[in-house]
């Protein structure tokens, strides 16, 4: 009998990252089914857009600022429901999200095994980041298929007491994502007008741990450097969570050379990336993608459950602290050697094939 493939997921990283995997799904002898919890609303169905994807439920659970404990009951509740009607073989969830770790428990209480895809990342720090270490620490014990991307999350699956025999490196999905989008769409961002003298520095944030002050840093770091080097000029789309949005609009907005812009669809967001001369970041998935493009990334935070473009040396821990920010933005502004060094181009995170890799083994094991 054709076996049943359950994916669910609910936030944008989450959708980039399954989209090629629901694709090759698709495409293969395993019935695919698509479940969305819409932890995020627009910011996902620009993904679904773009990767034509149409969910068979929409859970439709975002709030305007929702926390974590009705974000972890909604998913929990709501997708029970689901895996009761559609009865799957398997479960498929990704990362780290509330999403992720509710609906991989959801499945765990209903006896159906799950898969956990971007298994085996860990900085080993139960608050940083927060929530997301205890997510994947939380999907990974009850997951029953463990897809590691790297050499890295295999060994720290297997310090986490994981059986060898369900884990399988796969490589990242976010590589066939990437690797299909900057080759198939090559959107120009709309309505930014870039000015090809200047150099491009693209500025992401949204973490819980940089809520506050840190945001603020970024901010104010952000302001002197464009105030200092006038051939710069910073675009950040900002991340739609009022957390981050009222800061950075309350400290950036209409200032010389800084683009406050709305968050931008994905294949517009991988010209933006390709184009850059630098990027800041505390995103997971950009640490992931920059590498491959080539591109240097100082990362806004303090330590990394990706390390391994850091240790390629493409990739920075910069910190929130403003004059650190300041002082590894303009090092790779005036110094043509390191700049030169953190732009090589690498691919720690996969060869685009994960997908495939993944299905094939669901294929052979279910
Ligand atoms: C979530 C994930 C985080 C992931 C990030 C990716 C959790 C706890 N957090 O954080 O791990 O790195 O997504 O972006 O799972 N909002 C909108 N429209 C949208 C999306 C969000 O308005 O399309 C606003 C809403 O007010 C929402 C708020 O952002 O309540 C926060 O969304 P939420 O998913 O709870 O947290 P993120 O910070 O997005
Ligand atoms: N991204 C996007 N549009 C934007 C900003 C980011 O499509 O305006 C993509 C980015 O390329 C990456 C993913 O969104 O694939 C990262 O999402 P986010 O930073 O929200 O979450 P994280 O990866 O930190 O969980």
């Amino acid at each position: 009998m054709t076996k049943k493939v359950l994916t669910i997921f609910g936030t944008r990283p989450e959708a980039i990252k399954m989209a090629p995997l629901v694709k090759e799904l698709e495409n293969s002898s395993l019935e695919s089914i698509v479940c969305v919890t819409a932890q995020h609303r627009q910011i996902l169905d620009q993904v679904l857009d773009l990767f034509k994807i149409k969910p068979d439920f929409d859970l439709n659970i975002m709030k305007n600022n929702q926390n974590l404990w009705s974000l972890t009951s909604e998913v929990l509740l709501k997708t029970k429901e689901v895996i009761e009607e559609v009865k799957p073989d398997i479960v498929l969830v990704h990362g780290d999200t509330t999403t992720s770790m509710a609906a991989a428990l959801s499945a765990f209480y209903a006896k159906v095994p799950s898969g956990h895809v971007e298994a085996g990342l860990r900085t080993f720090n139960k608050y940083y980041p927060f929530p997301e270490e205890i997510n994947r620490v939380f999907t990974d014990a009850v997951s029953s298929f463990h897809f590691a991307p790297t050499d890295k999350s295999v060994d720290n699956l297997i310090k986490s007491q994981v059986p060898k025999e369900h884990i399988y490196k796969t490589g990242n999905t976010v590589i066939d994502a990437l690797l299909y989008t900057v080759e198939n769409h090559k959107e120009e961002v709309e309505g930014l007008n870039l000015n090809p003298n200047l150099k491009t520095i693209l500025l992401t944030s949204h973490r819980r741990e940089n809520f506050g002050e840190p945001i603020r840093e970024i901010c104010k770091a952000i302001t002197e450097l464009t105030n200092k080097n006038k051939d710069i000029e910073v675009v950040y789309p900002v991340h739609p969570n009022p957390n981050v949005k009222e800061p950075v609009y309350e400290l950036l907005n209409n200032k010389e050379r800084i683009h406050l812009i709305n968050p931008l669809e994905y294949a517009q967001f991988c010209t933006l990336m390709k184009k850059s001369h630098i990027i800041l970041t505390d995103s997971g998935g950009v640490q992931e993608e920059a590498p491959s493009l080539g591109k240097p990334v100082l990362v806004l935070r303090d330590t990394t459950e990706r390390p391994e473009a850091v240790e390629y040396g493409t990739v920075k821990l910069t910190g929130t602290k403003k004059e650190n920010i300041i002082s590894d933005v303009q090092m790779l502004l005036d110094n043509d050697a390191e700049y030169k060094k953190m732009s090589e181009s690498i691919n720690p995170y996969g060869d685009g094939y994960a997908s495939k890799r993944i299905v094939d083994i669901l294929i052979n094991k279910l």
